[in-house]
C-alpha cells in the first residue's frame, strides 16, 4: 500500500492515543501526525511508539477552540508538505449536566470544540483534497450523535451537528469528484474506557473530574481503535463501536416509541 500521511486529532489521550498506537502498528510506512493541545503528552506517546516500532510520527499543537490555532496548524502542515491523505477528527469534549441548569457558555464551548473546530479544520484541508481530487475523512462522533440522552444536551447537539455537516459534505464531494474520491466515515462510539467523563464540562463550565460507571466499564480504547481502523479502511459511511449500548441506534430507527421510553428510564449520570 502507498505511504499515507494520517492526521489524528485528540491524540494526547484515550481513543486518539490508541488510534496512534494501532495505526503505527498496522501501517508502519505511514507518516502519523499527532495533534492536540497537550504537546508534552503527544511527545510522550511518540516516544513510546518509537521505542517499539519503526514508525514515522510528527507532533503538532492544535487547539480546536481557537480559530487562529487551526489556521496556524494547517499553515505548518502546508509548509512541511504534510497535508494529510486521511484526517481522523477524533478530538472532543463531553458534558455532564442538565439542560435547564447549563450555562449557554458551556453549550457554545461544546459547539466550538466539537463542531466548529472540526468543521473549520475540514474547510482548510478541503482545497487540498479538491486540488488532488482525493482524500479521506473519518469523524469520531458518538452514539449521542444519533440519539440524545440525559445530561448530554449540548454534547449531543454538537455531535448530531457533525452528522448533518459531513453527510452534506459527502454528497457535495461525490457530485463534484465522484463517489469514491473522498470517503467520509462517521464513527459513533458507545462507552469506551477513557478520561472523557473526567474532562467533561458541568453546568458552570468546570470539569466533572470523576469517571462515570458507564465509561469506566466500557470497551478498552485499543479494541475501539482496531474497530475504528477497520471501518475507515472499509470506507464505511457510518459505524458504531462499543457494547450492547450500540443497539440503541437500531432500536431508535425501528422501534422509536419503545426506545424513547427506554431513554426516559436510563440511569442519569
Ligand atoms: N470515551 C467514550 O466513551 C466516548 C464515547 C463517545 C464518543 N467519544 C468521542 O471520542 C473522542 C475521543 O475522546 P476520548 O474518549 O478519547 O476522551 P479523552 O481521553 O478525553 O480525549 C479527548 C481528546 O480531545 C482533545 N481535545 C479536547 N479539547 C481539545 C481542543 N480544544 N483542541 C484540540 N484537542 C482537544 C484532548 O487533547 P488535549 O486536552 O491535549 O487538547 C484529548 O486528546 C471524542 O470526540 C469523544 O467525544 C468518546
Amino acid at each position: 500500500m502507498a505511504t499515507r500521511t494520517v492526521l489524528i486529532t485528540g491524540a494526547s489521550s484515550g481513543i486518539g492515543e490508541a488510534l496512534a498506537q494501532e495505526w503505527a502498528e498496522q501501517f508502519q510506512n505511514d507518516l502519523i501526525i499527532l495533534a492536540a493541545r497537550k504537546t508534552d503528552a503527544l511527545e510522550q506517546i511518540k516516544k513510546q511508539i518509537l521505542a517499539r516500532l519503526p514508525a514515522k510520527i510528527e507532533v503538532q499543537k492544535l487547539d480546536l477552540e481557537q480559530p487562529k490555532s487551526i489556521v496556524d496548524f494547517v499553515q505548518v502542515l502546508t509548509a512541511e508538505n504534510h497535508i494529510p491523505d486521511l484526517v481522523i477528527h477524533n478530538a472532543g469534549l463531553s458534558q455532564r449536566s442538565l439542560a435547564k441548569e447549563t450555562s449557554i457558555d458551556v453549550d457554545r464551548r461544546l459547539m466550538e470544540v466539537n463542531y466548529f473546530g472540526t468543521v473549520y479544520l475540514t474547510k482548510l484541508l478541503l482545497p487540498h483534497f479538491l486540488k488532488r481530487k482525493q482524500g479521506q475523512i473519518a469523524v469520531v462522533t458518538s452514539l449521542v450523535g444519533k440519539f440524545g440522552s440525559s445530561m448530554r444536551s449540548g454534547y449531543a447537539g454538537s455531535k448530531h451537528a457533525l452528522h448533518g455537516f459531513f453527510d452534506s459534505l459527502r454528497a457535495e464531494l461525490a457530485a463534484e469528484l465522484g463517489p469514491d474520491a473522498v470517503p467520509i466515515t462517521m464513527i459513533c462510539p458507545g462507552f469506551i474506557r477513557t478520561n472523557i467523563s473526567v474532562s467533561a464540562l458541568t453546568k458552570d463550565g468546570s470539569t466533572q473530574n470523576t469517571m462515570d460507571s458507564g465509561t469506566g466499564g466500557g470497551m478498552e480504547p485499543r479494541e475501539c481503535a482496531r474497530r475504528m481502523i477497520a471501518a475507515i479502511q472499509a470506507r464505511k459511511y457510518e459505524a458504531t463501536v462499543g457494547g450492547k449500548e450500540t443497539l440503541g441506534v437500531l432500536l431508535k430507527r425501528f422501534l422509536p416509541g419503545l426506545f424513547t421510553r427506554m431513554i426516559y428510564k436510563a440511569k442519569v449520570t
